[in-house]
């Protein structure tokens, strides 16, 4: 079988790099390219992470462009606190040997689409500032693009960033809301299921035993985000893999167990702003004037398979590669 041809979009940040991590070591995926948004970090350095991570895993040919700086409608607004002000756990990384593609993310993610009609899958990882404005720029969009698999929402409607704001929803509602009804075939990866789907000592402790490069880089961006996250699980060093957990689904959608095609609208209001809102009447209520587009929400996914996977493509020498 052909492999399935990613682009994706981040805002490269800790755990979007385990994401490129994981992805790389998939033989039955190929990243097409990369590009990144403000979220967080601002998008010109979550660019340059990228870089730093696809040439860790000899993706030297795999372009990183620069996206949107700002959400549409609201200030720019990073997370510096949780992924070290340099994205990567401030762990203080060389340089990438490459610098900026020179294309706009925008731009590359339409001309791409035009380039190999129905072939792109879009992981989108971060803010959905650059798929809103590619949506704004080009009608043809929705059709030329495969799928899109985003981290973001949640089913529940808890947030993290905000009482009710998932951080990639909350950082660009008007996008996300553009995002979710444009018509494309989307699956929607909320904290429901990342916050369930876990690292926890025994698996950070194999990561921490292991010799490859991907292994070793991973220990070290991932100390600062426990250290953030431990406040949420009584000191304990967990981490829920938000955008791995995505990246997952994207490559093998099996591991979701249970989900549901429903409407899905983002609160642009008041205190709710940034909040994923789930129509989870079923499908066939159109006399309620519900026609879609519908997103397949995931409800449940086998974490304990995904956790094993991503532990072992970590841990083992990268296909084609001795060390
Ligand atoms: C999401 O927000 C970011 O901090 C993470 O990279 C992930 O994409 C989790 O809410
Ligand atoms: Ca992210």
């Amino acid at each position: 079988m052909e492999p399935r041809s990613l682009i994706l979009d981040m805002d490269v940040g800790v755990d979007d790099s385990v994401a490129i991590l994981y992805l790389a070591a998939r033989p039955d995926v190929r990243i097409a390219a990369v590009g990144s948004v403000h979220g967080n970090v601002e998008a010109p350095l979550a660019a340059e992470n990228a870089r730093r991570v696809l040439e860790l895993c000899g993706l030297d040919d795999v372009p990183a462009a620069t996206g949107c700086w700002r959400p549409m409608a609201q200030e720019l607004a990073t997370a510096g606190w949780v992924h070290g002000e340099d994205g990567l756990g401030n762990t203080n990384q060389p340089p990438p040997r490459r610098g900026p593609s020179g294309e706009h993310a925008v731009a590359q993610l339409i001309r791409l689409a035009h380039e190999r009609p129905g072939i792109y899958e879009v992981v989108a990882t971060g803010p959905l500032t650059n798929l809103g404005t590619a949506l704004v720029m080009d009608r043809e969009l929705p059709r030329l693009i495969r799928s899109v698999t985003i981290m973001g929402g949640s089913a529940d409607g808890v947030g993290n960033a905000a009482p009710f704001g998932e951080a990639n929803i909350w950082h660009d509602p008007e996008a996300a809301e553009l995002v979710f009804n444009a018509g494309w075939p989307i699956t929607m990866v909320g904290l429901d299921v990342t916050m369930v789907t876990r690292l926890e000592e025994p698996e950070l402790a194999a990561i921490a035993a292991a010799a490859t490069p991907q292994a070793r880089f991973a220990t070290a961006i991932l100390q600062h985000y426990l250290g953030v996250y431990a406040k949420s699980f009584g000191g304990r060093r967990i981490c829920p893999l938000h955008d791995p957990l995505a990246a997952g689904i994207a490559a093998d959608p099996t591991l979701v167990t249970s989900a549901l095609d429903a409407e899905v609208h983002v609160s642009r209001d008041g205190e709710t702003r940034g909040m994923t809102m789930i129509d989870r009447r079923p499908k066939y209520m159109e006399a309620e004037g519900r026609r879609g587009p519908f997103t397949r929400v995931a409800l449940q996914v086998d974490s304990q398979r995904f956790v094993d996977d991503l532990v072992g493509r970590l841990t083992r020498p990268l296909p084609g590669r001795p060390d």
